[in-house]
């Protein structure tokens, strides 16, 4: 058989069909992982009550910690393992569960194993595989669904934290103090945070005396929300996300240009907590952050690739975000009626009278 330059010709062409063709089918797979802004909101809201039906939470319960997890087995088994080792003095807790389904409905077993043959020492423990896939927004926002009655306090923990075995008698402290103030939106478990101001540099540092601080822009690495804020923060959302030209912008922040960014790429998916910071900014809202020496958490984050922190981070930055608390030192008790305030450049705001 003779190649004639037509033949090769016509082999090129399909050749170039084939690599195209793959191509494309791995190319739009891949895209259709960052749902366009718009479009998530529409998913979002065609659902009952934002993302599927809410959870029956009927247990009457002092805590209930709250543990999303999608794939990643080893994460979550670290994570509940230090909730075994948290001190609970013997009170109710309830501890939900909830794996998320890939896009086209997968339960990642290795995940659901794990989480299925966890024995919690301490109390209740429910699995929960949600019903399609929620991501991130769905994870955060319809797993605490408290009855305006609910005298619980719930914590949201995602998988790559690891926990304090004081952290539940932090939160029970916190909110008996300050869940009064209307100001004080949640909680936040760590130790550490960067400042979110646009030019400004390094990690928020609150003066040594102050054992708490105010601060505009909600942390994730455990979070405990104020339950009156929450439900009101969730009702808020429902109505907003009907105004398909919105966008929660908040002026010089850096979390706003991320954002930006993400209505460019179409991962708007990936940032839940914008929504967070623009209802708090509006609404003169503000998060409790613990300001122990040594910048020790009550969570700490190991910053693994997944939602947040895409494969390429260099090892240095894997490595944990801060010291947890494994010692309780009387100083901790020390709250202030009034928490001082930090701005987003880490400055101390004057909190002006009423
Ligand atoms: C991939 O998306 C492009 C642009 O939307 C479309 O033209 C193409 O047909 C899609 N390819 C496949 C294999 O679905
Ligand atoms: C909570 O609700 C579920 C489903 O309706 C029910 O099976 C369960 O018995 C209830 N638990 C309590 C404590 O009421
Ligand atoms: C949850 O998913 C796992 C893994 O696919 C499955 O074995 C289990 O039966 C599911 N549980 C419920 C309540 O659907
Ligand atoms: C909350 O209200 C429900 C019904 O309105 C009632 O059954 C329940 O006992 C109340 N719970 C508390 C803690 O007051």
């Amino acid at each position: 058989m003779r190649y004639s330059p037509g033949k090769v010709l016509i082999l090129m062409i399909f050749v170039i069909f084939l690599v195209q063709t793959f191509y494309n089918k791995f190319f739009n797979y891949s895209v259709s992982y960052t749902v366009p802004d718009n479009v998530w909101r529409r998913i979002a809201l065609q659902h009952k009550d934002l993302y599927g039906e809410p959870p029956i939470q009927n247990e009457s319960t002092d805590l209930r910690i709250i543990v999303m997890v999608y794939n990643r087995a080893d994460s979550l088994s670290r994570l509940i393992k230090s909730l075994n080792e948290a001190l609970y003095f013997g009170e109710r807790v309830v501890l939900d569960i909830w794996i998320d389904r890939s896009k086209d409905g997968q339960i990642d077993e290795n995940t659901y194993r794990i989480a299925s043959e966890f024995q919690f020492k301490h109390g209740v423990k429910i699995v929960h595989n949600h019903t399609f896939h929620v991501g991130i927004y769905g994870q955060w926002l319809n797993t605490w669904t408290p009855k305006s009655n609910s005298s619980e306090i719930a914590v949201i923990l995602e998988d790559d934290l690891t926990v304090s075995p004081y952290f539940y008698r932090w939160l029970k402290i916190v909110h008996k103090k300050y869940d009064k103030l209307v100001e004080v939106n949640g909680y936040s478990l760590q130790g550490i945070s960067i400042k979110h101001g646009i030019g400004s540099e390094g990690l928020l540092e609150a003066p040594f005396e102050d054992v708490v601080f105010l601060y505009p822009v909600i942390g994730t690495w455990g979070f405990s929300p104020n339950r009156r804020n929450w439900v009101k923060f969730r009702d808020w959302l429902e109505v907003i996300l009907h105004d398909d030209k919105f966008q929660p912008l908040v002026p010089n922040i850096l979390p706003t240009s991320w954002y930006q960014a993400f209505i460019q790429t179409g991962k708007t998916e990936g940032m839940w907590s914008m929504w967070h910071i623009y209802h708090a900014w509006k609404t003169r809202e503000f998060t409790l952050y613990p300001n122990f020496a040594g910048h020790l958490g009550l969570t700490v984050n190991w910053k693994e690739s997944g939602l947040h922190y895409g494969p390429g981070l260099s090892q240095e930055s894997k490595n944990p975000s801060n010291n947890l608390v494994t010692t309780w030192r009387a100083g901790y008790e020390n709250l202030p009626e009034n928490p001082i305030r930090l701005d987003v450049y880490g400055n101390i705001d004057a909190v002006e009278d009423p």
